[in-house]
C-alpha cells in the first residue's frame, strides 16, 4: 500500500511536469533559469529570472509563478504600461494584440534555442522571442524576430530586444559612463521610482559616454564578492537605449534594445527583422562573480579568437605620430624585438598619393602608401618585421574618408550628410562618413581590408579605427521614405563587411579603435579580437577605466600600452614600472618611442614582457577577483587573476593615493584554494628596488583570503605598486 502511494506520487508529479511543460518553460543554465508562462492563445509571461531553480520547483510553480509581468509587452490594446514594440500597420492601426502560437527547441552542441511564437490576433504578424542557453557558461542569449506578411510594410517604432524584470527592493545598478579620455568609468546607483536611461546616439560608435552592459545588485550595495547580481548587455554596435523603469508595480524593468529615438523601419511582406541579442547572466558571488561570466562567455562565444594567446606589441602612434617613414619604422621594430615583442602596429599617417597623410585634415580613403615616406612599401615594412622575428600590423580607418582626398573627388555621393545641408565635417576639419547603407560603400570597405590582405598575406593585425560621429544625419543612397533607418542599415551594412572579411581572414588579429575607447561593445567584438581602452594612456587614470571595463569585458580585449612619461595626455610623471604593473593587468603593449626610453627604463621593459609571458594565460585566461576598489577611495586598488583549477594566480597592488602617514588597506585575496599552500614570487621587479617581503615564502589559500598580505607604503614613491605570482606548490 505505501509502495502504491509512493508510485502514485511520482506518477502525480511526472504528469505534473509533462503538463507544466506544455505551458511552461524554463530555459536554463547550470545557475540561470527563465522560466515562462506559455499558454497557447494566452500572452506570454514572467514566472522567474534569474537564479537556477530545480525542475521541481518549477513544476510546483506552474503557471501560477509569482511574477505576471509579459515578456515582450506591446503598445496599445490593453497595455497601458510601457511596451518593447509598437509598430504601425499601414490601414494606420497602431495596436497589437499577441498571444503564445507555438513553443520549439533547437539543441546544438554547445547551446539550446528556445523559440516562442507569438501572433497577433488579427493582422498577420509574427514575433519569436527567442533565446539561447549555453550549455558551457552562464549565459542566455535573448532577442526577438519581428515579421509579417500584411500586403503593405509595416512600420516598426519602438523594436526593443527585450524586457527583463526584477523584484523591487534595495536594487543598485553599476553601469560605465565617461568620455574622451576617461571612458569606461564605473557608476553605482540605486534604483529609484521613475526611469534611469542609459542610452547612445553616436550613429557610428557606442562606447564612449554611456555603454550597453549592465548589473544590478538585487540586494543591496553592489559588492565584488557576494551577491546576487544579474548582468545584461546588449550586443549591438550602434545607438542604443536602456531604460530602468520603477513604478508602482512589485518589478523593476529593463526594457532594453536599438534606440528608437529617430529610428523607425519599414518592415516588408517577408522580411525578418532580427533585434540584437540581450545577453543575460546571473552570479550570487557578486559583481566579479557576474564578470567571470561576462569574460568566459566571450572568451568561449562572442570575441574573435577568445582562447588565442595575444601577442605583446609596440604601436608607433604615441611614438611617432603621423612621422612615419622607412628608417624610423625599422628602429622601432628592432627595438621592440630586443625587449621581447612580438608585433608592431604602425599606427596613422602611411598613406595618401595625391594627397599624402601628413596630419589628420587630409587623405582618409585613399589607402595606398605614400612613397616618400615608405619607398620599399609595405612589402618592405612585412620583410623587415620577419627579419626581426615579430609579426607586422597597420592602422586604417575604412569606414571615413576626408573632403580632402582622392577618394571623395571620385565618390562625393558616397558620405553621410542631410541634403540641402553644408557638408559637416569633423576631425581635422575635412573628416566625413562613408555610408554604410550603401552596398556599393560596403564593397569599397570590404576591398580596403582585402587588397591589403592579398597583396600582404603576412599582415597580421589590423586596428580599425572610426573617428566621427554622425553629425548631419541623412543618406545619399536610402530613398526619402526610409531616411529614418539610416542608424539602423548603417550598422547592418557594418555587420555585412565584418562578416564578409571574417569568412575571408579568419586568423587576422583585429582591434576596435575609435578615437579610443569609442567601440568597446559586444555588438562588434564577434569580428574584433581586442579593444582601444582609450587614447588616454596615463596609468594612474587607466585603473580607474579599466577597472571599470573589466565588468564586462575579459583581459584579453583591453589593449593596455606602457607609454611615456610625462603622459602625452594628462602630463603625470609616473615611473616605468608603475605604467608597466597597469599595463600588464590587461593585454600588454607599448607605445612609445623606445630610442628616447633611458636603459634602464628598456631593462625594466624587458623584464616587464619576459614576465608577462611566463604568466600570460593566467592574465589573458584566468578568472578575475577584483578586490580592493579605486573608487573606493582606499589610496590602493587591487585585483588578481586566477586559473580555473586554482593552481596559479596573479595578483596587482597599485597605490591610488600619495600621503603622508596614509595607512593602506590589507588586500585579501580571492579564487584561491583555502587548502593549498601558495608560493608568492614578484613579477616586474624593479630595476633598482627592493623586492616584496614576502619574496619566496609559501601561505595557505585561507591565510592569503582571510587573513590577507600588506602593499608597502613605498616610501615617498606617490606611485608604488606590486604584481605577484601565486603559485600553488
Ligand atoms: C585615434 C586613435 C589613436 C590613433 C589616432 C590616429 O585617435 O584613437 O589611437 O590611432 O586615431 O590618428
Amino acid at each position: 500500500m505505501k509502495h502504491l502511494v509512493k508510485t502514485l506520487a511520482v506518477l502525480a508529479l511526472m504528469l505534473g511536469s509533462v503538463m507544466a511543460s506544455a505551458q511552461v518553460v524554463h530555459v536554463s543554465t547550470d545557475n540561470i533559469s527563465i522560466v515562462l508562462d506559455a499558454r497557447q492563445g494566452q500572452p506570454l509571461r514572467y514566472i522567474h529570472a534569474g537564479k537556477r531553480i530545480s525542475d521541481r520547483d518549477v513544476a510546483n510553480l506552474g503557471t501560477f509563478g509569482a511574477m505576471r509581468s509579459e515578456v515582450y509587452p506591446v503598445f496599445g490594446h490593453g497595455n497601458t504600461g510601457n511596451y518593447a514594440l509598437a509598430v504601425r500597420h499601414q490601414d494606420g492601426n497602431m495596436t497589437l494584440q499577441m498571444t503564445v502560437a507555438g513553443v520549439s527547441k533547437e539543441e546544438s552542441n554547445d547551446a539550446v534555442v528556445t523559440r516562442i511564437t507569438l501572433k497577433d490576433g488579427f493582422y498577420p504578424f509574427k514575433v519569436d522571442v527567442c533565446y539561447r542557453a549555453y550549455k558551457d557558461v552562464d549565459m542566455i542569449e535573448t532577442w526577438t524576430e519581428i515579421s509579417h506578411s500584411e500586403k503593405k510594410g509595416v512600420d516598426l517604432l519602438r523594436f526593443d530586444s527585450a524586457h527583463l524584470p526584477f523584484h523591487v527592493g534595495d536594487v543598485w545598478v553599476s553601469h560605465l559612463y565617461g568620455t574622451w579620455g576617461d571612458e569606461g568609468r564605473l557608476v553605482q546607483e540605486p534604483l529609484n521610482r521613475g526611469t534611469l536611461t542609459i542610452e547612445n546616439r553616436d550613429g557610428v560608435r557606442n562606447s564612449h559616454t554611456a555603454h550597453a552592459e549592465v548589473m544590478i545588485s538585487l540586494d543591496g550595495k553592489p559588492q565584488e564578492n557576494t551577491g546576487a547580481v544579474l548582468g545584461a548587455a546588449l550586443c549591438y554596435s550602434g545607438n542604443y537605449e536602456l531604460d530602468f523603469i520603477t513604478n508602482d508595480s512589485d518589478y523593476h524593468s529593463l526594457f532594453a534594445g536599438i534606440n528608437p529615438k529617430t529610428s523607425s523601419l519599414r518592415l516588408a511582406n517577408g522580411e525578418v527583422f532580427k533585434t540584437p541579442e540581450l545577453a543575460i547572466t546571473y552570479s550570487d558571488q557578486g559583481l566579479s562573480g557576474a564578470s567571470r561570466n561576462f569574460h568566459s562567455w566571450a572568451r568561449a562565444h562572442k570575441i574573435a579568437h577568445g582562447n588565442v594567446p595575444r601577442r605583446v606589441l609596440l604601436n608607433s602612434w604615441e611614438g611617432v605620430y603621423f612621422d612615419i617613414n622607412e628608417a624610423g619604422m625599422a628602429q622601432m621594430m628592432s627595438d621592440i624585438a630586443d625587449m621581447g615583442g612580438e608585433l608592431f602596429v604602425m599606427d596613422d599617417g602611411w598613406f595618401g598619393e595625391k594627397y599624402p597623410r601628413k596630419d589628420d585634415t587630409s587623405s582618409l580613403g585613399d589607402w595606398k602608401v605614400d612613397r616618400n615616406k615608405l619607398p620599399h612599401g609595405i612589402q618592405g615594412l612585412v620583410d623587415a618585421a620577419r627579419e626581426r622575428g615579430i609579426k607586422f600590423g597597420i592602422w586604417i580607418e575604412p569606414e571615413m574618408a576626408n573632403t580632402v582626398s582622392e577618394l571623395y573627388e571620385k565618390h562625393p555621393d558616397w558620405i553621410i550628410n542631410a541634403s540641402n545641408r553644408d557638408i559637416a565635417k569633423g576631425r581635422g576639419g575635412s573628416q566625413v562618413i562613408l555610408d554604410l547603407s550603401n552596398p556599393k560603400v560596403q564593397d569599397y570597405v570590404f576591398s580596403i581590408v582585402d587588397d591589403l590582405m592579398t597583396n600582404y598575406p603576412d599582415i597580421a593585425y589590423i586596428k580599425w579605427d572610426a573617428n566621427m560621429t554622425i553629425s548631419s544625419y541623412g543618406s545619399q543612397y536610402l530613398p526619402a521614405d526610409r531616411q529614418s533607418e539610416l542608424y539602423i542599415r548603417y550598422h547592418q551594412g557594418f555587420a555585412a563587411v565584418c562578416d564578409r572579411i571574417r569568412a575571408k581572414y579568419p586568423d587576422l588579429t583585429i582591434q576596435a579603435c575609435a578615437s579610443g575607447g569609442g567601440r568597446a561593445s559586444y555588438g562588434i567584438m564577434p569580428w574584433f579580437d581586442e579593444f582601444w581602452v582609450s587614447d588616454n594612456t596615463d596609468a594612474l587614470q587607466r585603473i580607474y577605466m579599466q577597472w571599470g571595463t573589466s565588468y564586462f569585458f575579459p583581459s584579453i580585449t583591453m589593449a593596455s600600452h606602457i607609454s611615456a612619461s610625462p603622459n602625452h595626455q594628462t602630463q603625470r610623471v609616473v615611473p616605468v614600472k608603475f605604467r608597466a604593473d597597469v599595463a600588464m593587468s590587461g593585454r600588454l603593449g607599448m607605445e612609445i618611442q623606445p630610442r628616447d626610453m633611458s636603459e634602464s627604463d628598456i631593462q625594466q621593459c624587458k623584464i616587464a614582457i619576459a614576465d608577462y609571458k611566463m604568466v600570460r594565460d593566467v592574465v589573458q585566461f584566468g578568472d578575475i577577483y577584483r578586490l580592493i576598489s579605486p573608487y573606493d577611495g582606499k589610496g590602493l586598488a587591487s585585483m588578481m587573476y586566477s586559473t580555473q583549477d586554482k593552481s596559479e594566480a596573479v595578483l596587482y597592488m597599485w597605490k591610488t593615493e600619495h600621503f603622508q602617514d596614509q595607512r593602506l588597506p590589507k588586500v585579501k585575496l580571492a579564487g584561491l584554494d583555502p587548502d593549498r599552500l601558495y608560493t608568492i614570487t614578484e613579477l616586474n621587479k624593479a630595476v633598482n628596488g627592493r623586492p616584496y617581503m614576502l619574496e619566496g615564502k609559501s601561505f595557505s589559500g585561507d591565510f592569503l583570503m582571510n587573513v590577507g598580505i600588506d602593499m608597502p607604503q613605498g616610501g615617498t614613491n606617490a606611485y608604488h605598486s606590486r604584481v605577484l605570482r601565486l603559485k600553488a606548490e
